[in-house]
């Protein structure tokens, strides 16, 4: 997968990228590039944003500088960009981030994450440049790096090879494994710690019932 992050914080992303699982995906051969705007931006002092037609508090970042960083990046009209590759914008409002969505975008492979700062987007760049918005949580943050962070993180884990041991990925909490329920519990030495004993079936050796067990206690976890 080549995973685009156009940020005006790219720096942000050396830390994620040293991550062990970031770092076994770079180490597979895919890709986590950042792009900065301000690099290829055709206004003077690298400039990216400007004030609010109608007024309001905030700047907005421009689409016209938008249109410049996609065109040096991927060297077409970024209208046509759609059509091409997943172009997401993180925004607080867009689709919520879920196991099936970080599936579906783990098979791509193309993905491209706008950051948005500021007020956000020129709502142009949203209609013309853009196949998705997705959003982590409704909650406003300062900005769209840890949200492409997050979605990274989600996507990047779920591609073969990345984790210690491929199985984690495939039985967690809602995956299809589980009925999209939430994870059951897990327990580890010691056995017995003040009196608060671990499950006697997780020490029973019985496979099948460890597995009916813990299955019963995701589907309970699910309920309201
Ligand atoms: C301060 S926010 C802009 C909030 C915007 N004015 C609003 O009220 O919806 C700046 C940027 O942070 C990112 N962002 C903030 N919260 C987010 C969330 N919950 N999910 C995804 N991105 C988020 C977006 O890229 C957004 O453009």
């Amino acid at each position: 997968m080549n995973l685009d992050v156009f940020t005006l914080f790219p720096q942000w992303f050396e830390w994620f990228r040293t991550q062990r699982h970031v770092a076994n995906a770079l180490e597979l051969g895919h890709t986590v590039d950042c792009i900065d705007p301000r690099e290829s931006t055709p206004l003077k002092w690298g400039q990216v944003d400007d004030t609010p037609f109608g007024g309001g508090a905030g700047m907005v970042l421009r689409v016209d500088v938008m249109e410049a960083a996609l065109r040096a990046r991927y060297g077409v009209d970024p209208e046509s960009l759609p059509a091409q590759r997943r172009v997401i914008a993180l925004t607080p409002g867009g689709r919520l981030l879920d196991d099936a969505l970080a599936g579906e975008l783990a098979a791509e492979p193309d993905v491209t994450l706008l950051c948005g700062r500021y007020e956000g987007f020129d709502e142009r760049i949203l209609e013309h440049f853009v196949t998705d918005q997705v959003s982590i949580g409704r909650y406003v943050l300062a900005g769209g790096e840890l949200a492409a962070m997050v979605v990274s993180d989600a996507v990047l884990r779920k591609l073969p090879g990345v984790l210690g041991k491929d199985e984690s990925a495939v039985e967690e909490s809602f995956s299809v494994a589980l009925e999209g329920a939430p994870e059951y519990p897990h327990y580890t030495r010691p056995a017995d710690w003040r009196g608060w004993a671990v499950p006697d079936v997780l020490l029973s050796g019985h496979h099948e019932r460890i597995r009916e067990w813990r299955h019963e206690q995701s589907r309970r976890r699910s309920l309201p």
